[in-house]
């Protein structure tokens, strides 16, 4: 084994961040690549594979001018990924195979040495006369697939390609409605002089989600105006009311106000939808005397 193999770099650096929606703002970053952007996978690695220690960057001075402590990574101080991480708020990307806290914020899979080929082909037509460091890019990106595994709980497949909106819930809001006008035709039966209305939250409410421009909604539907954090300013810790916690300057932009209910604007709407059709059946403002009901 030669020094060189930690120059044997393939400059990959390949991250992918996931953004909020409409935001330019980034909720995590996932990494790629090798000694470029490794900050800190390889010495665990290279450690389980019985690399001896002397060829990692586990020793001094690696790390000495901003961690002051050899920091996994392969430099005096931050990489290009670090300084990246920092511009949008992030933590430095944690190496996934040596950190054992949250992932929550994104993970580095990036390994020094590590090439974008598997290192089957490079053994085979003899390029090289080393041990390689095996973690290739098939592999990160294996790792990636178990991380997102235990970080999403929800695939792109559940949720609506139209609204955005979790399926099954909307699909159980569906189901409710049908059940209650079913439950509401029983009751018209027994009291046949009292007039029953049937006003239905989810027509108007998915209405402005798929075409908010129509109703001077010009955020993201889903976006909350009164919150914080994360893709839609919301956070179950940090409510609207709480100190520190800030409403948008015109609520009226937008459909939800703290991520449980509504704005008036949203209100306002619905209430029309009820007094007078069409989601409310009969519509309160119908008079008593020409009811047909559906
Ligand atoms: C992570 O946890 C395991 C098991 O508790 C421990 O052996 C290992 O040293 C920890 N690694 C780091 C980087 O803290
Ligand atoms: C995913 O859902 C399952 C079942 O509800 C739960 O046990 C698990 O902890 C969840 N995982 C995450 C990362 O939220
Ligand atoms: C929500 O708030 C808590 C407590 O302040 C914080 O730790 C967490 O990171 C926040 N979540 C998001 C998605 O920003």
């Amino acid at each position: 084994m030669e020094l060189s193999i930690f120059f044997f770099l393939f400059g990959v650096l390949s991250c992918y961040a996931h953004a909020a929606q409409t935001t330019q703002s980034f909720t995590s970053i996932f990494c790629f690549g090798d000694s470029y952007t490794d900050t800190g996978n390889f010495p665990t690695l290279a450690a389980a594979a019985g690399w001896p220690s002397i060829f990692t960057s586990i020793n001094p001075p690696y790390g000495e001018t901003f961690f002051r402590h050899p920091a996994g990574r392969w430099s005096d101080g931050r990489l290009i990924i670090d300084f990246i991480a920092e511009a949008y708020g992030l933590p430095h990307v944690p190496p996934y195979k040596a950190y054992n806290g949250s992932f929550n914020q994104g993970a580095n899979f990036a390994v020094g040495g590590a090439t974008a080929i598997n290192v089957e082909l490079f053994e085979e037509k003899g390029f090289v006369k080393f041990n390689m460091i095996r973690d290739s890019l098939d592999y990160q990106l294996a790792w990636f697939k178990e991380l997102k595994t235990s970080l999403c709980n929800s695939t792109e497949g559940d949720y609506e390609a139209n609204t955005g909106c979790l399926k099954k819930y909307n699909d159980l809001a569906f189901y409710h409605n049908l059940l209650l006008r079913q439950e509401l035709m029983q009751l018209r039966g027994k009291y046949p002089h009292v007039k029953l209305s049937y006003t239905n939250y989810y027509d108007p409410v998915i209405n402005i989600v798929k075409s908010p421009n129509h109703f001077g909604i010009i955020n993201t539907p889903l976006q909350v105006c009164c919150g914080k954090d994360g893709p839609y300013n919301y956070n179950t810790t940090e409510l609207c009311g709480m100190p520190g916690v800030n409403a948008c300057q015109t609520p009226s932009t937008y459909l939800h106000w703290d991520g449980v209910h509504l704005t008036e604007a949203a209100h306002r709407y619905i209430a029309t939808t009820w007094l007078d059709g069409p989601y409310a059946d009969p519509p309160i403002r119908a008079p008593c005397t020409k009811l047909k009901y559906k």
